[in-house]
């Protein structure tokens, strides 16, 4: 295993064959046995060459939570009649840049469902005008599936990034996670969208999504490779009362670190999120991330009504050091395991994109 580790360090590519080999095997391998520490202890080199201790923090917030999509595990979804939706008026998504822009964030991610008011113009206007306002900040979308003319709209006026999880890339599990709606081909196509339209581009997957297998793993990790991200963001799934995968089980942390450690040695250069959902399901879970090679932490910074209907699984954070409003606490959690929270805007070392100013 060793072997495969170095020569991912090294070439940063393996054959499908040997993902799996290497998949399988930290499956069953302890997140402190010596095999793990030494994948931690690889990438975090890697890491540490590439962007030093730094950790990159981002402003989310959520603009709406009303989505056109009916996603078997995610807990907005279209047909989930629970759920309590809500949508932000641009001027209140302006007072939570000015909120966040005080408390040091010099990126801003507007997330949400695929909902039909924010439309390209609706999405201009705040664009730019959130980049008139704060200069010297970069601006993150994260809106789903557009077409690429909308893509190419939302970059022109100002927007700097754009994340859009691929969830599998394998055709057969795509439609095990989907209703027939929705297709792995178009979500990849909007990838290589948002690359062509010259945004600092994201994708990512759950960890442990129902019907998972070790060679849908090897394929998300060759699918990264093939798309070459500026960003790569994954969690743990985590079940969700409301939809069909309530009964599931959550993914495990330990995969997901092992996960993170391995994409940290393929794309050295990437940012790396330890997400929300890696912290909900470890209280250690974000520390663990960034010893793992993550680079970047996304605190809330949506209005507290927002936070608690914008339940994607049950028990997402939003408080404690998962909110903007803490940064205190997060600084000093990162301080503590030997990291620093920076305020820089953060681009990718990687980028052939010229950010936005
Ligand atoms: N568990 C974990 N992550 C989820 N997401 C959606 N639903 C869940 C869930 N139940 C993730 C998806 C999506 C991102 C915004 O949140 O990967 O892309």
């Amino acid at each position: 295993m060793y072997s495969l580790i170095e020569k991912l360090r090294d070439t940063q590519e393996l054959t499908k064959k040997e993902w799996i080999m290497l998949i399988e095997h930290l499956s069953s391998a302890e997140d402190n046995s010596s095999v793990a520490e030494y994948l931690f202890a690889q990438a975090r080199t890697v890491r540490r060459a590439q962007y030093g201790k730094k950790v990159f923090i981002r402003g989310l917030i959520e603009i709406s939570n009303i989505c056109k999509n009916d996603c078997y595990y995610c807990g907005i979804r279209a047909s989930n009649k629970n759920a309590k939706r809500y949508r932000l008026m641009p001027d209140e998504i302006f007072k939570c840049a000015e909120e966040g822009h005080k408390l040091g964030f010099r990126t801003f991610v507007l997330q949400g469902g695929e909902d039909s008011y924010f439309s390209d113009d609706v999405l201009t206007n705040i664009i730019s005008t959130l980049k008139a306002r704060y200069e010297d900040s970069a601006l993150t979308l994260s809106l789903g599936e557009r077409s690429q003319e909308s893509y190419q709209q939302l970059r022109n006026a100002g927007a700097d990034r754009y994340l859009l999880r691929h969830e599998t890339a394998n055709d057969s599990h795509y439609s095990l996670l989907h209703p027939n709606t929705m297709k792995l081909e178009t979500r990849k196509q909007c990838l290589f969208n948002l690359k062509k339209a010259g945004f600092q581009t994201g994708s990512g997957f759950m960890v442990g999504s129902p019907y998972q297998t070790t060679e849908n793993l090897a394929e998300d990790m060759l699918f990264l490779k093939e798309l070459n991200p500026e960003m790569v963001g994954i969690g743990p799934f985590i079940p969700h009362c409301d939809t069909p995968f309530a009964s599931y089980l959550s993914g495990s942390v330990k995969m997901t670190v092992f996960l993170i450690a391995l994409i940290r040695l393929m794309l050295p250069k990437s940012l790396i999120p330890a997400t929300t959902a890696l912290g909900t399901l470890h209280d250690f879970g974000r520390e663990k991330g960034i010893l793992a090679g993550a680079n970047v932490i996304m605190p809330n910074l949506s209005p507290e009504s927002a936070r608690e209907k914008y339940t994607l699984y049950n028990n997402k954070l939003h408080s404690g050091a998962e909110a903007a409003e803490h940064l205190e606490m997060l600084k000093e959690r990162m301080n503590k395991i030997g990291y620093q929270i920076t305020i820089e805007r953060g681009d990718c070392l990687c980028t052939n994109t010229t950010p936005n100013h």
